[in-house]
């Protein structure tokens, strides 16, 4: 590690500019007209000047009237090391810059901003110490965070917008940067000069979710999701914000090869992480999204001891690691939506005997997957808690899928004096909810796979056990969701929900007919190599083969892949790709030699030019290629796949077509 570190206080000068090790990024902070900051790549402007600030219920603004009183600055670089992830080093190498503003006329009032500036973008965040007036219980009613785009003209936006109904679960939108109105984040847009830039935030704990709001010439403003009684976050004295990140690259997979956002979250203080197993999944779960199956009691029911002992075998016959099982406890039955008070987490429905299946599933080195949804009441979840981890953990469970389907703003807790508050599933309320769950799962050694989650901001690195979550319209919108995901979703997701963490996506529809083809039908528009090239792009430590057994018994062929792509990596690149065209990833196995490749188009067939320089020099590799055929189309030939072998080296180059809504997966075995 390398830190160097220089001070000057205090300082008399308006403004103050850093830059990232390799020169390309520059801050400027300055207090010219009240704090403000500023942010150019290659001396083009990303961001003018930006105001700094937040407004609270009981004092006066940090903001306004505060001028630059002191300046640190340090240099750092180190490496340090994932239980699981994209990588297995990620290297941190930035230079921090320490503003302290003091209030012109109240030597007493202060605030600081911490600013990091890496190669792929800046992150920085507030820092307010013990002061008259803030010295106890503190309510933001306002932060004053702007991002004043540099140049909106000739620029394109992707965006779901915040604050609405359906949480997260948007198609995206692809508009002029000026048609925005509030939208989450990660938000990502290309500016007329060609750089790409996405806002975020690192380390969401204990405040609300930041979600941005345009304003007037093109000036995006922080809008934190507020609480039930309006308040937007509520904190005790000396306190710091999450990090507001601003990713930015000169071209669109720069965005992707960035570890940015993991580098501004605290280290784990997990001593033993041997209990988080990344791994392969399969479930008693798309049959109910079909409609073969019901997740309430009856003749549907899928949840069933026969059923689930048929896909623990068909799991540790093809290498599966665990079997999701949703359904198996009560309260399921009748409209589960919104009957989120009746859930119980450990009494199961008579035809589901779990000590018989776990035991069952054992023997055979297959994990039962539990499953808590709670449809958004969260007092009834939190009273339970502890008995359903326990009772999973007694029976080998390692990891739970959580659910909270409730509509945004919708999530009913009950208060300490009784009263039912309905709480957005981004507000500071929801953010320590869900973390609250994830703290207390680990002390059954269990991980959380979080459905209708808050986004994620990077915390997997100080909570490991947060293994993976959904967070956007996922596969299971494509047996319901009228419209299905468009052709262009995932090679938008690339570059905008996924650049937040791992997605629990359930890719591997291999029977995209259940309802007919056709362009306007509830199915997969993709072809079927395309769902295999999900395992290799949308990124998540936990992967399900999510369709029924017997139509991967169908088509063994093709399942081969899925059998053999890994979940966990040693090293990731994302080699080629624009945002909602195509995106292609190289990923090398953690603890083997075996690369893997996958690429997906949009709805345009193009032909991608695969320079194979990320394999080993010294090393010939079986090359083992899944393609679009060359009659694919994701509309009426989905299936036509073409799976060949070949010998190839680094040296090689591989020209492959891809369908209109298709792709490829290859996996390079090492010789
Ligand atoms: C929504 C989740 O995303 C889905 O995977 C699950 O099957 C249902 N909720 C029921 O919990
Ligand atoms: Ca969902």
């Amino acid at each position: 590690m390398f830190i160097a570190s220089v001070i000057y206080a205090p300082v008399f000068a308006k403004s103050i500019t850093g830059s990232s090790p390799d020169g390309k990024i520059e801050v400027t902070i300055a207090d010219t007209h009240s704090p403000s900051y500023s942010i150019t790549l290659n001396k083009l402007p990303i961001l003018t000047e930006s105001k700094l600030g937040l407004r609270f219920k009981q004092v006066s603004e940090l903001g306004e009237g505060f001028s630059i009183q002191a300046v640190k600055q340090v240099a750092h670089h180190s490496t340090w090391q994932q239980p699981w992830g994209e990588r297995k080093q990620v290297v941190d190498h930035h230079n921090e810059i320490l503003v302290t503003f003091v209030a012109n006329h109240d030597a007493k009032r202060l605030f600081a901003v911490r600013f990091r500036v890496f190669n792929d973008g800046v992150g920085f965040r507030y820092e307010v110490p013990k002061q008259p007036g803030l010295d106890s219980h503190i309510d933001i009613t306002n932060e004053l965070t702007e991002f004043a785009i540099a140049d909106t003209k000739d620029s394109t936006a992707w965006w779901i917008p915040s604050r609405g109904w359906n949480r997260y679960e948007y198609i995206y939108q692809t508009s002029a940067l000026s048609s925005v109105d509030r939208v989450h984040t990660p938000f990502t847009f290309k500016l007329g000069n060609g750089a790409h830039v996405s806002i975020h935030e690192a380390a969401l704990v204990d405040y609300a979710s930041m979600t941005l709001q345009q304003m007037r010439g093109g000036v995006l403003k922080a809008d934190l999701t507020p609480w039930s009684d309006g308040i937007l976050v509520k904190k005790t004295a000396d306190f710091t914000t999450p990090w507001r990140t601003i990713q930015v690259s000169e071209d669109a997979i720069g965005l992707l090869n960035s570890d940015l956002i993991l580098n501004l979250n605290e280290p784990t203080t997990l001593a033993d992480t041997s209990w988080i197993e990344p791994g392969k999944y399969v479930g008693i779960w798309w049959g109910m999204h079909i409609a073969e199956n019901t997740w309430g009691s009856g003749e549907k029911h899928g949840a069933t001891t026969a059923e689930t002992k048929r896909y623990m075998d068909f799991a540790a016959e093809y290498g599966f690691d665990g079997v999701l099982v949703e359904g198996w406890n009560i309260g399921w039955d009748g409209d589960w939506y919104n009957n989120g008070d009746v859930f119980n987490f450990t009494q199961a429905y008579d035809d589901f005997d779990i000590k018989e299946i776990t035991q069952h599933g054992l023997a055979k080195g297959v994990r039962l997957i539990g499953h808590h949804e709670t449809s958004g009441n969260v007092t009834n979840y939190r009273n339970q808690m502890d008995d359903a981890f326990a009772l999973y953990q007694k029976h080998g469970v390692r990891q739970v899928k959580t659910g909270y389907v409730a509509d945004g703003g919708n999530i009913k807790q009950i208060d300490d004096q009784g009263i039912v508050r309905k709480e957005w599933h981004d507000g500071q309320f929801m953010v320590n909810e869900y973390l609250h769950n994830v703290k207390q799962a680990a002390k059954y050694q269990i991980s959380i796979n979080t459905h209708e989650p808050i986004k994620d901001t990077g915390l997997r690195r100080t909570y490991p056990n947060w293994i993976s979550r959904e967070g956007a319209r996922g596969q299971e919108y494509n047996a319901w969701g009228s419209p299905p995901n468009p052709p262009e979703h995932l090679p938008i997701l690339a570059f905008t929900r996924m650049l937040s963490g791992p997605m629990d996506f359930t890719p591997g529809t291999f029977d995209m007919g259940f309802k007919g083809l056709g362009a306007d039908t509830d199915r997969p528009q993709t072809t079927l190599a395309k769902q295999l090239a999900m395992y290799v792009v949308i990124y998540s430590p936990i992967q399900m083969a999510s369709d029924l057994p017997r139509n991967y018994e169908k088509n063994l062929e093709a399942f081969q892949f899925i059998q053999d792509v890994p979940v966990d990596w040693h090293e990731s690149k994302a080699i080629a790709g624009e945002v909602g065209e195509y995106v292609a990833f190289a990923r090398q196995e953690r603890g083997g030699e075996d690369w893997f490749v996958g690429a997906l188009t949009n709805e345009d067939p193009r032909k991608l030019s695969l320079a194979l320089d990320f394999l080993d020099k010294n090393k010939t590799y079986e090359a083992q290629i899944y393609r679009d055929g060359d009659s694919a189309n994701w509309i009426n030939n989905p299936y036509d796949i073409l799976i060949e072998k070949k010998h190839v080296q680094a040296s090689d180059t591989l020209k492959i077509p891809m369908a209109s809504s298709g792709g490829f997966a290859i996996r390079f075995k090492a010789l």
